[in-house]
């Protein structure tokens, strides 16, 4: 399957998750590539205040994976602005990862992921599944590492 990962990273963590993300999928025998969505304006960014410079299109691929990071207690702006403007994707496989710093209830990660999970299903896409990823916690390679296999094993 051709798979992409389409991300907003600021400070590198959603990156650092794809990357690994993208090997294991690999392995698998998948074809997986990784298409950032970028902004102009200062970071982090607010709402309103900064421009998409870069908008992957998920029609390149059979199924994709999004990934993006909380942000005061939701999802990234930069993500949300992106799945605004998200083309129609009928019966595409999807399924998304969040990163974020808290490993506490109600700081934002099941509704960032909820929003993307909605935004698929709006558009007509099939979401297969979610991860959330808490950057502070004490064992977090063990946790990405089942994540990814998690997300890898839908596909
Ligand atoms: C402005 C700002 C607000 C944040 N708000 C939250 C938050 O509400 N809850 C949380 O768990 N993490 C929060 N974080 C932490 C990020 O979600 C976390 O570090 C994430 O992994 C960053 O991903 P990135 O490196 O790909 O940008 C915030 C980070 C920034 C910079």
């Amino acid at each position: 399957m051709k798979i992409g990962i389409i991300i907003y990273s600021q400070t590198g963590h959603t990156r650092e998750v794809a990357g690994l993300l993208q090997e294991k999928m690999a392995e698998k025998g998948h074809q997986v590539e990784i298409e950032e969505i970028t902004i102009s304006g200062k970071t982090p960014a607010q709402p309103g205040q900064f421009e998409l410079t870069a908008s992957p299109d998920p029609g390149n691929f059979d199924a994709v994976i999004f990934g993006s990071p909380v942000q005061a207690f939701n999802l990234n702006p930069v993500m949300s602005a992106y799945l605004d403007q998200l083309p129609a994707m009928q019966g595409r496989e999807t399924a998304c990862f969040i990163t974020k710093q808290l490993p506490i209830k109600w700081t934002g990660g099941t509704q960032a992921a909820g929003k993307i999970k909605d935004a698929c299903k709006a558009k007509g896409a099939v979401v297969k599944g979610a991860e959330i990823i808490f950057w502070a916690q004490r064992k977090r390679r063990d946790s990405i590492n089942q994540a990814i296999e998690r997300l890898a094993g839908l596909f």
